[in-house]
Parts: C-alpha cells; structure tokens; sequence
C-alpha cells in the first residue's frame, strides 16, 4: 500500500536554552543547529524507516533543496516535491534542559500549493492508497476533498490545531491521530475519555489515536478502545516524537497488526526518537526499534 504524504518541510534552527523564553526576556542560548524537520517530512521520513513505500508532496524554497535530499537519502520519493521562488519554511525551536520544546513556525513555501499543485499531484494516486496529512500547508481543505474524492484513505494529524482544521470536512478522514491539547482544540473537552466520546459522537466511522504525553496514547474506532503506556527513558529532544509515533502507528496499520500492536511498536520508535536531538535525524530504523528491548508500560484503559 502506498503513502502519498502532502506536507510541509520546514529548516529547524534550534537553539538550547535554559528554560523556555517567558514574554520580555532575553536569554542567551547555546550553539545553534540547523536541522531538516517538519511535520511532513518528519512522518514521511519515519513511514520509509519503518518500511512504508512513501511519496512526499510539498514545496520547497529557493534556499530547501536540503529537504528534498534529506527525503531522498531516507528512501522517500520525492518526485512532487517542488522547488518555487522564495523561501522555504523554517521554524525557530528552543529547546530547555529538560528535552521540552517551543516553536515558532514560519510557513514559506509550504503555504503556497495551488489548486492546480494539489490536482496534478493527487492524478497520480488513488483507490488503495493512503493519504496522510497535517496542517502546516494551506488548502488542507480543497486536498481532503479532492483526495476523498479519488477514493483515497484519508489520515489525519490536525497539527498545529487553527481555524483551517475547522473548514475542512473531517467525516471524510478515515484516521484521526492527535494530541490532547488538539484533542481538547477539536472537541472543547478535557478529559481524554471526554475527548474520545466526543470525537466518536461527531465521526463514528472514524478511528482515533489519541497521543497523551507521558501518560501513553488510546487507540479507539466503533467499537473498541485500546491504550499503552509509555517507553521510559530521559528525553534529551521531543521534538519529532509524535511524528515518529504517526509514522510508526501507520505503518502497523498498512502491515496488518492489531491497533495494541501498532500502539506498542509506536510507543517505542518515539521512545527512541525523544532520546536524541533534532527532527528528522532522531527517528530511529525498524530493526533499531524492533531490537531495541524497550517495552511500554500498560496503561488503565480509559
Ligand atoms: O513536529 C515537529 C516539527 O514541527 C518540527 O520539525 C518543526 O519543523 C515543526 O514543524
């Protein structure tokens, strides 16, 4: 099964910090890195590791041919990735002595697909394949429904949560996999179990991944609910974490294994991806993932 993933690709420059930058400060930082991350690129990358045949769509500035290479180097295909005039996306992470992380994302080129962009690239796939989506590129919209349309499977992460995820017709998004701060964005509650009724409510057919920080994540569809707790080990860089969870989550689904399965080998590709520095670098290879001996904890299910 294929993966057709339109996302973004973005330069990180991340900067170590002592804590993250309260308003009106000014902190001094360590040396900076300059990483290829993204939403996009970061779940398309995690997809190949974990074994998925993956296309990514995107664009790319005048300065971003490093993200198409950092795709290709990692097997994905990235024959509709486009370069345009201007500039690429980028973002401006702080990064504490704690591993936590804060973001500032600027859009660039991500922000510019076109109505004849998203038709040209979508000719390429449908029935069958999987489309995989977050919201870092505009038109999120017009993609659903022309995806939907082609009778492609629809997945997706509504990350960062705004007002383009409120235009878009998620009953036709098959998978939903978010965090709970999107969870409680898309549904105005709280409580995980609160969250997961409420999305069932609105989307019955759809089945839910619901990512609790270090409390683990809830697997739920129509009839069933499964959860796992969490890898423990000392985070050095979560950022990328739950791209690799995505990553790892869907490909246990193209592979067939059951949604406990998929939750566990998820848990533990982000488990390893937390424990180094940087996007797209930090998630680990399936063999890596399967050898690594890490076990999750159980989670009371909600
Ligand atoms: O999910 C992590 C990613 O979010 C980073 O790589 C950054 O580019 C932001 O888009």
């Amino acid at each position: 099964m294929r993966v057709l993933n339109f996302g973004s690709l973005n330069i990180d420059y991340v900067y170590p910090v002592d804590h993250i930058i309260i308003p009106g400060e000014t902190e001094p930082t360590g040396e900076v890195t300059t990483n290829c991350g993204g939403k996009g690129l970061n779940q398309s990358i995690a997809l190949a590791k974990a074994g998925v045949e993956v296309y990514h769509a995107g664009l790319i500035g005048e300065e971003g041919q490093l993200l198409a290479d950092k795709l290709a180097e990692n097997g994905v295909d990235t024959s509709h990735v486009r370069c345009i005039p201007g500039r690429s996306g980028h973002t401006i992470i702080q990064v504490d002595k704690n591993g936590q992380n804060s973001i500032l994302l600027f859009g660039g080129a991500n922000r510019k697909l076109t109505h004849d962009i998203i038709d040209e690239t979508l000719s390429d796939f449908g029935e069958g394949d999987i489309l995989l989506l977050q919201n870092e590129v505009n038109l999120l919209d017009v993609i659903i429904d022309k995806a939907f349309e082609a009778r492609m499977k629809i997945i997706l992460n509504p990350s960062p949560y705004d007002t383009a995820i409120q235009k878009c017709d998620l009953s036709k998004v098959s998978v939903f996999i978010l965090n709970e701060i999107e969870g409680e964005q898309m549904t105005g509650q709280k409580e995980p179990d609160k969250i997961l009724n409420a999305i069932k409510k609105s989307y019955p057919e759809t089945e839910t991944v619901l990512t609790l920080g270090s409390a683990g994540a809830v697997y739920q569809n129509r009839e069933e609910r499964h959860s796992c707790g969490i890898c423990r080990v000392k985070p050095v860089d979560t950022t990328a974490a739950g791209d690799t969870f995505t990553g790892y989550f869907i490909s246990a689904m193209i592979d067939a294994l059951s949604p406990e399965e998929g939750l566990k080998l998820a848990s533990k590709a982000s488990a390893i991806a937390v424990t180094r520095n940087g996007a797209a670098d930090s998630i680990p290879e399936r063999e890596e993932v399967l050898g690594s001996g890490l076990d999750p904890e159980p989670m009371r299910l909600l």
